[in-house]
């Protein structure tokens, strides 16, 4: 008899707000292997914003969840039996299959979001543990690092500005910004945020998105003008930025968070004009581009964490039934930093 397991399954399509009732445990029995099968326990699984525009059925740029059916997400777990000889019992492995406690694989080549579910890579960096490939290696990170390191033309000196600074991309970006030499400017949206900010990622200015006027903080914070725009929030703070780019200088679009709960579409800023009269370089860009450079942002990752100029902080959620609230938590920008799973020990 195959083992007992549960799934999160998605019941209905929110309307707005996503809510914890969207979502239901169920328990479900693992099949046996056929050759070439792997079974796999996952230890953590990572939830992102991204999870909300998935609950939707017209998401324009990935596959929605489907009813009443296993779900995907980002998660590491162990392989705990193999009938295939690329992978041994204990091998830990990276996939796409969050949101259950153990699935079987067909174990193909993994590429996230793009590959299925079932496909795996072994994961065997020196100096990470489990968690890291959700976290400090996971897509997010390399979401700041594809923005910061690859893309974002800074001379030291030069002006960064972070939006949605006390979340996974935002911090991070922001460290990685402080590596290249730039003075970074970010914000976030409570005074305790702001305060992490400073006093633990160092920026060299943050301040309360919700409490100042976005403007005129920013024009306040930057007197030289925004050389690089880094952009996770919103619209909004996009616009404000626009007035202050300085000329030929690049606006980096990771996502709009802000937008996900809303159902209207996105239209091009009001003041566009500010992209034309500065010949502003505006890009929105997915971090898969930079798979093909993924052990140099490994060791790159794990060298700034052991000389103490990379940190992450974690919220950590305890078992499955949890990650729907931690999914909505997270939505609702209750925490700072990246929001986990353990799914066991
Ligand atoms: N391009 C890519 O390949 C790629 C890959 C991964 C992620 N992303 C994007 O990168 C951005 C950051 O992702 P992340 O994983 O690091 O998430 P995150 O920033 O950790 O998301 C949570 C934070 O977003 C803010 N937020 C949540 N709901 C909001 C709302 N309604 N309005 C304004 N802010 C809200 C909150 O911070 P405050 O309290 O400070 O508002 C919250 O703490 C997102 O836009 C995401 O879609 C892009």
């Amino acid at each position: 008899m195959g083992i007992q397991t549960r799934q999160v399954h998605l019941i209905r399509r929110p309307e707005g707000t996503a809510q914890p009732g969207d979502f239901r445990v169920v328990g479900a029995t693992v099949p046996a292997l056929a050759d070439g099968q792997v079974l796999v326990e996952n230890l953590w699984m990572s939830v992102d914003p991204y999870m909300r525009r998935s609950m939707s059925p017209d998401a324009t740029d990935l596959e929605p969840w489907p009813l009443y059916k296993p779900l995907d997400g980002p998660s590491v777990g162990r392989v705990i039996e193999s009938r295939n000889s690329a992978f041994t019992v204990g091998d830990l492995v990276e996939s796409m299959s969050g949101w259950q406690e153990h699935f079987v694989s067909n174990a193909g080549p993994f590429v996230p979001y793009l590959s299925p579910n079932d496909s795996l890579a072994i994961r065997t960096a020196a100096g990470a543990q489990p968690k890291d490939y959700v976290g400090l290696l996971g897509v997010a990170a390399l979401t700041a690092y594809r923005g910061i390191v690859h893309l974002a033309n800074i001379n030291p000196g030069d002006t960064v500005v972070v939006s949605s600074g006390a979340g996974t991309v935002g911090s991070l970006a922001c460290q990685m910004a402080k590596v290249r030499g730039a003075r970074v400017v970010t914000s976030a949206g409570s005074d305790t945020k702001v305060e992490w900010l400073r006093n633990v990622i160092k920026v060299d200015h943050a301040f309360n998105y919700r409490s100042q006027e976005i403007g005129a903080a920013l024009k306040a914070a930057c007197p030289r003008g925004i050389d690089v725009l880094l952009e996770n929030a919103s619209p909004e703070h996009l616009c404000a930025c626009l007035p202050l780019m300085n000329l030929q200088k690049q606006v980096l679009i990771a996502g709009f968070v802000g937008t996900y709960n809303l159902s209207s579409k996105i239209g091009l800023p009001e003041n566009f004009e500010y992209v034309l009269d500065r010949f502003l370089t505006i890009q929105s860009y997915p971090f898969m581009d930079s798979l093909d450079r993924y052990d140099q942002f490994v060791a790159d990752m794990l060298q700034w964490r052991r000389e103490g100029r990379m940190h992450l902080e974690e919220t950590v959620y305890e078992g499955l039934e949890q990650a729907p609230h931690a999914l909505c938590a997270l939505l609702n920008g209750k925490h700072i930093g990246k929001t986990l799973v353990r799914l066991a020990a």
